[in-house]
């Protein structure tokens, strides 16, 4: 029987990394623990949350007794780690939290696993892994536009987000190699899709095109990101769960590169039809405002070892996935609300730690 942790499984990503767990694979136990930061919220999963095979562990991973604690209880055979402070804004203004959760929260993580794990350490039978969630963020930025971030690319870190994220992924190499931990990373291009919290580029377009509010554009709008629909994302994961090879590293993207301004207007004129509004007139909301410090200017992914060693390619086209996206904003207006109002954390107050 397999009982996986998943942690984090209540953000954005995680959210549809234990849909898919708990409903393609009935015979596993998901465990999400999340500490319901700001960016967790429970009813993301409000359609899964009565499944048997479903269960949820309030807890802080930044608290090493309590991991420990929890990995004794359980007999784990596998972690799916999403946990982290994830937004570079937040990051700019307060460095040492994602020092905390993504730094010391992982190491606490590996820590308890290297615990639990011991008497089957460097055994080739694949009985347990630690699959390690990251980012592109860690190479750096693009300026050649013929260049391409492999998993051989040199990190390169440059906001304290990408920093702590880069510092997790050598600590989980690190338990690699001295440890011998069954570990596989990957790091995966910018996501977008249902439940993405309206603080990231492509929600927060969305909640200010549909209240009238001013889209602030950071700099000339002229950066560029590589866009994958979450869902994409995670069969990615699953993929990789089932069939990457341990201590290998794999860079999951959408081939889909995007200048902010672009993807801007194309939001506004998409939004102006769904609204009924006149065309140009979300436009004429875009503000250009202060550009971010340090602000890389592109990321874009070559995921030809992901297609080649696991077959695995973006299945959706970005103007469905798009399409997607806002409708289900338009359709859950009282999700946007409750994220935006703080309402969702009230519920969680009192809540248990271990489950
Ligand atoms: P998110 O901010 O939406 O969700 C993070 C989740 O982690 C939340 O549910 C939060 O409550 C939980 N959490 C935060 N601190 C915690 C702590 N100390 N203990 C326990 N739980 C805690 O993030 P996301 O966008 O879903 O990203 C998930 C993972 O994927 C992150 O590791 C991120 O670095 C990575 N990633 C994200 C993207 C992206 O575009 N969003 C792209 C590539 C990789
Ligand atoms: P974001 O969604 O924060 O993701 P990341 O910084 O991790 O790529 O931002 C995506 C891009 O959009 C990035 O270049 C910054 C830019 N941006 C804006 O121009 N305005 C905004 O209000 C936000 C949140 C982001």
């Amino acid at each position: 029987m397999k009982k996986i942790l998943i942690t984090g499984g209540a953000g954005f990503i995680g959210s549809h990394v234990v849909r898919r767990f708990t409903t393609q694979y009935p015979t596993y136990q998901i465990y999400n623990l999340d500490a319901l930061t700001y960016a967790g919220n429970l009813e993301n999963l409000s359609d899964i949350d009565a499944l048997p095979n479903y269960h949820f562990v309030k807890g802080d991973i930044t608290d090493a007794a309590f991991i420990d604690e929890l990995f004794q209880l359980h007999d784990f055979t596998g972690v799916i780690h999403l946990a982290a402070e994830s937004h570079v804004d937040r990051s700019i203004s307060d460095p040492l939290s994602f020092v905390m959760t993504n730094v010391v929260g992982t190491a606490n993580l590996l820590n308890a696993a290297r615990k639990a794990w011991k008497d089957e350490l460097g055994k080739p039978d694949r009985t347990r892994l630690f699959y390690h969630v990251s980012t592109d963020e860690v190479y750096g930025e693009l300026h050649d536009p013929n260049e391409f971030f492999l998993e051989t690319t040199k990190y390169d870190p440059r906001s304290p987000y990408s920093a702590s994220k880069a510092s997790s992924d050598h600590f989980v190499r690190a338990y690699h190699a001295t440890y011998k931990l069954p570990v596989v990373i990957s790091n995966c291009s910018n996501n977008y899709g249902p439940n993405h919290f309206p603080e990231k580029l492509i929600p927060l377009m969305i909640h200010n095109i549909i209240q009238n509010k001013p889209l602030p554009v950071y700099g000339k709008g002229e950066n560029v990101r590589d866009w994958l629909y979450v869902e994409d994302h995670a069969r990615a994961i699953d993929v990789i769960f089932h069939k990457g090879m341990v201590g290998e590293t794999y860079n999951i993207g959408g081939h889909n590169e995007w200048k902010n301004l672009d993807l801007v207007l194309l939001l506004c004129k998409t939004m102006d039809e769904k609204l009924g509004r006149e065309a140009g007139t979300s436009e004429k909301l875009i503000t250009y405002v202060t550009d971010r410090a340090g602000h890389d200017l592109r990321y874009a992914i070559d995921a030809t070892k992901l297609k080649n060693e696991l077959a695995w390619e973006p299945s959706l086209q970005f103007a469905e996935g798009l399409e997607r996206t806002v409708d289900w904003y338009l359709n859950n207006t009282a999700w946007l609300e409750n994220v935006t109002s703080g309402t969702y954390q009230k519920y969680y107050e009192g809540m248990y730690a271990i489950r």
